[in-house]
């Protein structure tokens, strides 16, 4: 290790900067994760010329900067690993399953409202925006879609308010989708400005549960792949905020990868082998649609 360019993080240091990082932002960090916290860190306290983790420490909780250094600490440690069609199965099953009957259901008010939580660099609600436009295409001038991405990565929010993407996020992507909705220019790919103008994108952590409750009622989440990164009691109190957020027959959908089983007094999950969706229990569901 070169003392110029890195700090070592010792075990208690680790200890206390992962509860900080847990109490904010609800991601946990287990002692095997401990190399990824020190070497995505260590850069930064070279930057504001800190010695070691002790003096970062005071900084991120008592220094004049907190909240400044709470957002650049966030955009280091996040892990934003996204791309245009992921799990292209499940976005099949929102596109011919979920979607046809919620805009059946919605035919009345032609208003449809999708919160892509934790979107990162904002593949998810552009792919979202992009399979709305395909179900409704001309009827879509009568209607008001709102699509909200969010992340608690303000970095990853300024990539995706550019709207342009390497070709390593189009990766997934089907050939009729890249030359329908984007434009190619030496290797990087420009959303189409109607699908861009569907979406917008806001700060918004997962923990924030007043924030949740301004955003009002969405008829589907995607909240994919970042359950993996909380504990239990961050995920239950997670899964609990999207049914307060939910319309009564709306949809979650959760990452491949991840389950709310045990955390889960609100959903039941929908019949779609590689959906990963679920809707509010019919018991709880008293929201109007
Ligand atoms: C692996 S990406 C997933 C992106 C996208 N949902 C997908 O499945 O492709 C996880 C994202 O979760 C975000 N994240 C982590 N903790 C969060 C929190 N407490 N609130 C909001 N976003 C969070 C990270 O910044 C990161 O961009």
């Amino acid at each position: 290790m070169s003392s110029q360019h890195s700090r070592a993080i010792s075990d208690s240091q680790f200890k206390a900067l992962a509860k900080i990082i847990y109490d904010r932002s609800g991601i946990h960090f287990p002692e095997t994760k401990k190399y990824i916290v020190e070497s995505r860190l260590s850069h930064r306290l070279v930057e504001l010329e800190l010695d070691d983790f002790d003096q970062y420490i005071a900084f991120l909780t008592m220094g004049p900067y907190q909240s400044d250094e709470f957002q650049e600490m966030f955009n280091r440690i996040t892990i934003n690993e996204t791309s245009f069609f992921r799990n292209e199965p499940q976005l099949t099953v929102f596109e011919r399953q979920v979607l046809p009957p919620l805009l059946e259901a919605r035919e009345r008010t032609k208003r449809l409202r999708i919160w892509s939580a934790a979107c990162s660099t904002g593949e998810e609600p552009f792919t979202l925006a992009i399979i709305v436009h395909r179900a409704l295409g001309v009827r879509l001038k009568d209607w008001n879609v709102e699509i909200l991405g969010t992340d608690i990565s303000e970095r990853a929010l300024k990539v995706a308010d550019t709207g342009e993407y390497s070709s390593y996020a189009m990766r997934s992507t089907p050939e009729l989708v890249k030359h329908r909705y984007f434009r190619e220019k030496n290797g990087l790919w420009t959303i189409d400005e109607g699908i861009r103008s569907m979406v917008n994108f806001e700060l918004h952590n997962l923990k924030d549960r007043l924030a949740a409750k301004r955003h009002g009622i969405w008829d589907v989440v995607f909240c994919r792949n970042v359950m993996i990164y909380f504990d239990a009691e961050m995920k239950r109190r997670v899964v609990g905020m999207f049914s307060d957020q939910l319309a009564a027959d709306g949809t979650l959908f959760i990452g491949h990868s991840e389950n709310i089983r045990d955390v889960n007094d609100h959903f039941e999950a929908l019949p779609y082998t590689q959906g990963f969706c679920y809707q509010p229990l019919k018991a709880s569901a008293t929201k109007a649609a």
